[in-house]
């Protein structure tokens, strides 16, 4: 049998799955996506869809790669074959490889305007930087496109040598320090927002529910944008899974996470937006928004240009432990049925998104009044296509093979729950996400209007 590498404890599986959740989902997508869905609608509708769908689907995904103990698509094809049903389950499998590339072309755009704000932090251009003065220099970041596709490169190189040389090698020690890290500037940066932002209106904002602002769109953003942020749907928990011991609760480390997750993104929103609004920014000012409002508080602070650079720096590790769980799982099944090394399947593959990347590039620039579908340009059609409708199908589709065709005593052992909580995991792996997921998409596709 092919030896295959496994976390050294529950907590080094606990961090590198939150590495793989906790990332630019949480500092740069989940404020903007606030701001662009009506505020507090939003949010409520995210936290709800983190605990009805979010949590009992991770479980799922873990428990998935735990009983398998291989790569997405040939683990669930012997899922398939142990429940005696058609082999073709693996597709599932083969989805979330293709959505974890087009997720990481995009993504590692984005991770390359985090560095090449390190860059920028670290030079003190944001000393005493105005609003008007950090959105032009957004702006002008944008309209380079060499500019873009250097720090894209950077981005890509380092997360494919990364997973070149195998997932558990290194990271996991480098998670330990990094993340409770991010917390701590998180912290710092909550503070100094909230003596010179507005905190309240802020806070108002992102929790005084709004009910009439809950429309379909408002809850297929957020729906998505729980998948997304989550890393489920594709792969990626499960292949982390897979990598786990027996004897370690599922259920505990996954609650563990999402909080984490969801706290994380929460905290980053408030310290955003109590700065948009003392420095009447627009809210829903879109993909550029982190980028336009915190130079303006480093700007400010004492030490800022440190902070600054500190606090891009973990946002780049945050970023770069999340894309690297985008290429694991298609690595994963690389080796395990080829005799192609880890390290060529990850340059080729790395070529191919980076490619792919290069239009996303474009699409803030020279190609940005290319639409494809619906006036979305490149970048949207890739960000709308993989969080509203791959990941979810992804994820509908684990929720159905592990809730009505793996054998329920299987999935037991592995989730080991009391009776009870089984039952809830059930009611909401069931019933609960695949309702909730065929509603959205039911109305996505017009059927329900
Ligand atoms: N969860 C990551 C983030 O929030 C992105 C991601 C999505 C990673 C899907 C893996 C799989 O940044």
């Amino acid at each position: 049998m092919q030896h295959r590498s496994a976390w050294k404890n529950r907590w080094t599986f606990m961090l590198a799955t939150a590495g793989s959740a906790i990332g630019l989902g949480n500092i740069w997508k989940l404020p903007y996506m606030i701001g662009m869905n009506g505020g507090s609608a939003f949010v409520l509708l995210f936290i709800a869809c983190v605990f009805f769908v979010g949590i009992p689907l991770m479980m799922t995904e873990i428990l998935l790669g735990r009983r398998a103990q291989k790569n997405p698509l040939n683990g669930i094809e012997s899922l398939a074959i142990e429940a005696n049903i058609s082999p073709r389950w693996k597709y599932i499998g083969g989805m979330g490889m293709l959505t974890g590339l087009l997720i990481l072309s995009f993504y590692s755009v984005i991770g390359g305007w985090v560095l090449s704000f390190i860059t920028s932090a670290a030079m003190g251009s944001f000393t005493g930087i105005t609003a008007a003065e950090s959105t032009a220099n957004f702006e002008r970041l944008l309209a380079s496109p060499i500019t873009l596709l250097f720090w894209h490169s950077v981005f890509m190189v380092m997360t494919m040598s990364v997973v070149a040389h195998g997932v558990n090698s290194g990271l996991e020690r480098a998670n330990n320090i990094l993340i409770p890290a991010l917390f701590v500037i998180l912290l710092i940066l909550l503070g100094y927002s909230m003596s010179v932002g507005d905190m309240k209106t802020a806070f108002s904002f992102m929790f005084n529910p709004d009910f009439s602002k809950i429309t379909p769109i408002v809850v297929l953003s957020a729906l998505g944008h729980a998948f997304f942020s989550l890393s489920l749907g594709m792969g990626s928990v499960m292949v982390y899974g897979s990598y786990l011991q027996r004897n370690v609760s599922i259920a505990r480390t996954t609650i563990c996470i999402a909080l984490l997750d969801t706290m994380l993104g929460l905290l980053v929103g408030l310290a955003i937006y109590s700065l948009v609004f003392a420095n009447q920014l627009a809210p829903n000012a879109g993909p550029g928004l982190i980028f336009q409002t915190l130079p303006i508080a480093f700007g400010h602070m004492p030490s800022g240009n440190f902070i600054a650079t500190l606090f891009f720096m973990l946002v780049a590790f945050a970023a770069w432990t999340s894309a690297i769980s985008l290429a694991e799982p298609t690595i994963a099944w690389v080796v395990e049925n080829t005799k192609i090394s880890r390290k060529t399947a990850s340059t080729l593959s790395g070529l191919a998104i980076w490619l792919v990347g290069v239009s996303v590039v474009l699409s803030f620039n020279e190609w940005q009044d290319i639409k494809i579908v619906f006036g979305l340009n490149i970048f949207e059609t890739l960000d709308k296509l993989t969080s509203t409708i791959l990941l979810p199908l992804g994820g509908l589709l684990m929720a159905v093979f592990a809730g009505y065709f793996m054998h329920k005593k299987h999935v037991h052992e592995e989730l080991n729950l009391s009776n009870n909580a089984f039952r809830l995991w059930q009611f909401t792996n069931n019933y609960i996400s695949p309702i909730a997921i065929i509603a959205v998409f039911l109305y996505l596709f017009g059927l329900v209007k």
